[in-house]
């Protein structure tokens, strides 16, 4: 594992970096494989995708354009608000096309069921979701996801996008946030 002598205390690895690397080439395959010689729109839900994000459209290999989404429904804590605010809009129309949303987890699954919700009023061809991590014990509400990349248990976890009150994006491998640092 890359070394931070800067952390005084790192989250546990729980997915190392090799495993997400291989699961993002299978899933850019499946979506490859989809969207074959059709225009995709990937929208990246701001701001734990960014890097899921990053490496998930390098793995797609038809024609795309990227979308950026800000939402938040999380404080500075690791526990919801239940409220979802739209922190930066889409700059495009998304009528008629395709688009993949691109989350980093769902959890209650409140956030994807709202940015489902109004993002299917905007009428596109097609609406799906590839979320890195999931986790089904947490549903509140039933929620169709389209891709997946790891099925999680209700722990709490930073690394590779997902943070802490800000913290643990740039972690390479997904962790367990045991204590805090
Ligand atoms: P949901 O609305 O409860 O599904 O929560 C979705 C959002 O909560 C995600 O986009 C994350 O920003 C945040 N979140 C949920 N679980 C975790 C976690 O274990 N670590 C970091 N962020 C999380």
């Amino acid at each position: 594992m890359t070394d931070y002598p800067y952390f005084n205390h790192l989250p546990k690895p729980l997915i190392s970096e090799v495993k997400i690397r291989q699961r993002i080439r299978e899933l850019g395959e499946l979506i490859t494989d989809e969207y074959r010689g059709q225009d995709l729109v990937v929208v990246s839900v701001l701001k734990g995708s960014f890097i899921f994000f990053a490496d998930l459209i390098r793995s797609i290999k038809t024609p795309l354009h990227c979308e950026f989404m800000g939402l938040s429904s999380y404080g500075s804590g690791s526990t919801s608000s239940g409220e979802v605010k739209v922190t930066l809009d889409l700059l495009e129309p998304i009528e008629g096309k395709h688009v993949l949303i691109v989350e980093d987890i769902v959890d209650t699954g409140v956030t994807m069921s709202y940015l489902l919700k109004t993002l299917s009023n905007r009428k596109p061809l097609s609406l799906k979701v590839a979320s890195l991590l999931f986790k089904p014990d947490a549903l509140k509400q039933p929620l169709e996801l389209d891709y997946v990349g790891f099925r999680i248990g209700n722990e709490f976890v930073v690394g590779y996008g997902l943070d802490y009150g800000g913290r643990y994006r740039q972690l390479p491998y997904i962790g367990l946030l045991e204590h805090e640092n």
